[in-house]
């Protein structure tokens, strides 16, 4: 098993470190090889995604991901920018399924911005395709309207389109995703308004024919945007488009408390996958010892589980983390009153002694 570990910049250094150390307690045979990314590659090689990183990250049977980014970078070309490595590696490795796990920690209950009562035992999963929709669709630009409420007026236009293998494909990893949980599965649309989505719906519709033991319910996109905030423990899996998928997976993970807990996966038809926190660089606490290395240490666990076949070395990583939450240990954005504030690495450490007594 061979896992390529690219840290990135920001926060992405410290946390990957903890990462890391997790892994190698685990005592599992795997190999370790890092590369730089992001503004890191650009200061070492001039580019964000170097060839040598790109290369590594494709012959590996998974990726370890840190975060990429911080405002000095803001002033270069755009093709240049930190961002560009995770862009470029979705689309290079062909990542179309993004997880994104929503789980409330019993402990941390009091984090959300919802009641604790809405959210106590939450644990939704969203599910969202990554690289179709009106991100990527052609064409987009800009020109001169002929047509509309104001021709001859400047204008700006994007192209929304799914084909039938996109969503085909996300389907499937929904329902066998649902599978494995609660067996439901709500598809996030828009079809009373967009051709795209009703499409979607139809599409979703037929191959849930091949799942009869999963329960499919369809929701239109500002409905689920409501649920989510009103009745969010009535949804298991949710699978939704790159658009919809982006602003819904945002909202479910501030329900969870801090975005310094959410881990994320995003997966090829190979089951190959590349594994990183939800956040990014976190540029204001970098290079403090204080980020919480929680989401990368999960994401990690997710990897173990996805693409490395190693679901009760996950299993320890998880109940690790739930056992140093239990202890009362927190980082700084989750710490309250009467818990004890430890640093990145101290929470590492917790986690790895956690593993190694083996609860
Ligand atoms: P961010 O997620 O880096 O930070 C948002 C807020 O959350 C900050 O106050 C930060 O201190 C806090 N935070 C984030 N992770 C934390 C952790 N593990 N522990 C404790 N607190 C944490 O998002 P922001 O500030 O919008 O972006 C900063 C940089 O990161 C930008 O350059 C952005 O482009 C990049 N970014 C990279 C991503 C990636 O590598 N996949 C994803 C999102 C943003
Ligand atoms: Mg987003």
């Amino acid at each position: 098993m061979k896992i390529a570990v690219l840290p990135g910049d920001g926060i992405g250094t410290e946390i990957i470190a903890e990462a890391v150390k997790v892994l190698r307690v685990l005592d599992l045979s795997f190999e370790l090889e890092t590369a730089p990314v992001g503004g890191a590659a650009y200061e070492a090689a001039g580019h964000p995604l170097p060839e040598s990183t790109l290369a590594l990250a494709k012959a590996a049977d998974a990726v370890l991901f840190g975060a990429v980014g911080d405002w000095k970078y803001d002033k270069l070309e755009r093709r240049l920018r930190p961002e560009q490595a995770i862009l470029g590696l979705r689309k290079e490795l062909g990542l179309f399924a993004n997880f994104r796990p929503a789980i409330c920690y019993e402990q941390l209950t009091h984090a959300s911005s919802l009641k604790p009562e809405l959210v106590a035992g939450l644990d939704i999963l969203i599910i969202r395709e990554l690289t179709g929709d009106i991100y990527f669709g052609q064409p987009r630009g800009r020109r001169t309207a002929v047509d509309g409420h104001f021709p001859g007026s400047e204008e700006a236009f994007d192209t929304m389109r799914y084909s039938r293998p996109e969503i085909e494909r996300i389907a499937h990893v929904a329902f066998q995703a649902a599978r494995k949980r609660n067996k439901k599965v709500t598809s996030v649309d828009k079809a009373n308004v967009l051709e795209t989505f009703q499409f979607w719906k139809d599409v979703v519709t037929e191959v849930h024919a091949q799942y009869p033991d999963v329960e499919l319910e369809h929701m239109y996109v500002d409905n689920a945007a409501m649920q989510l905030v009103k009745a969010p423990k009535k949804f298991d899996v949710v699978v939704t488009g790159n658009m919809f998928g982006d602003i819904l997976s945002d909202e479910a993970a501030m329900l969870t408390g801090s975005i310094g807990m959410l881990p994320s996966a995003s997966l090829n038809a190979a089951n190959q996958g590349l594994y990183e926190p939800s956040h990014g660089s976190a540029p204001d606490i970098a290079g403090k010892g204080i980020a919480n290395p929680l989401a990368t240490i999960l994401s990690a666990a997710m990897m173990l589980k996805f693409s490395l076949n190693q679901p009760e070395a996950a299993a320890r990583i998880e109940a690790a983390v739930q056992s140093v939450l239990a202890q009362g240990l927190r980082t700084a954005d989750i710490w309250s009153e009467g818990t004890r504030k430890v640093s990145t690495v101290e929470m590492g450490d917790a986690v790895v002694a956690a593993i190694a007594a083996g609860t």
